[in-house]
C-alpha cells in the first residue's frame, strides 16, 4: 500500500475525523432548521478550492434540497501570510439570484476580507439572502470585522492545513485538520 509522505511533515493533529464529522453533522442540523420553510432555491456556494471536502460533506449530511456553484477568489498568495485586495478569479452567474438563497461555505476565516466581499458582492447582485458558514475560524486575525452565520470550530492562530485546507497546494487530501511542523516553511 502507497505511504502518503505528506503525513511526515504534520506536527500534531488539530481536529481528527470523527470531531471533523461531529461538526458537520451538527452544522447541517442547523442550517436544515433554518432554511426549512423558507420557499427559496438554496444553493451551497462553495469557495475554491479550499472548500471542496467541506463542502462534499456538507452537502451530503443535509437533508433538504440544494444546488451547488463554485466562485473562486484571491486574497492569499502561496504562502502562510495574508495579501491585500480580493479578486474574483471565478464569477457567479445565474439569472435567478432574486429566487435564491445563498449560503457561502468556506474552509476558514482568517483576516474576514474574502467573506465579507463575498457578501457584499452577491448582496448587490441581487441574491435573495445571502449567509455564511465556514468549517474554521481564526477570530484573532481578523483585520475587518466579520461573522459567519454558523461557524464549525474558533482555532489559535495557526497554519492549518488538511481537509481541503493548503500549503503551496499541498496537503488537501489529508482526513484531518492538522499543524504543519515549523520545518516545513522554511525548506
Ligand atoms: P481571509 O480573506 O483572510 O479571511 O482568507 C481566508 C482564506 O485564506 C481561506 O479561504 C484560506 O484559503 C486562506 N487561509 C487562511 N488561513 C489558512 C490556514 O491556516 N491554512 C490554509 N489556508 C488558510
Ligand atoms: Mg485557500
Amino acid at each position: 500500500m502507497a505511504h502518503n509522505s505528506s503525513t511526515e511533515d504534520i506536527e500534531r493533529i488539530l481536529i481528527g475525523p470523527e470531531r471533523l464529522h461531529e461538526i458537520v453533522v451538527d452544522m447541517a442540523e442547523k442550517i436544515d432548521a433554518y432554511y426549512e420553510n423558507r420557499g427559496g432555491r438554496l444553493l451551497l456556494l462553495g469557495i475554491l478550492k479550499g472548500s471542496v471536502v467541506f463542502m462534499g460533506d456538507l452537502m451530503k449530511a443535509l437533508s433538504l434540497p440544494v444546488e451547488i456553484d463554485f466562485m473562486k477568489v484571491s486574497s492569499y498568495g502561496s504562502g502562510t501570510s495574508s495579501g491585500g485586495a480580493v479578486n474574483i478569479l471565478l464569477d457567479l452567474y445565474r439569472r435567478d439570484l432574486p429566487q435564491t438563497d445563498i449560503l457561502i461555505v468556506e474552509d476558514i476565516i482568517d483576516s474576514g476580507r474574502t467573506l465579507s466581499y463575498l457578501v457584499n458582492y452577491l448582496t448587490l447582485k441581487g441574491a435573495r439572502s445571502v449567509r455564511t458558514c465556514t468549517l474554521l475560524d481564526k477570530p484573532d486575525r481578523r483585520e475587518v470585522p466579520f461573522n459567519a452565520d454558523w461557524v464549525g470550530q474558533e482555532i489559535p492562530n495557526e497554519f492549518v492545513v488538511g481537509y481541503g485546507l493548503d500549503y503551496d497546494e499541498k496537503y488537501r487530501a489529508l482526513p484531518y485538520v492538522g499543524i504543519l511542523k515549523p520545518s516545513v516553511y522554511s525548506k
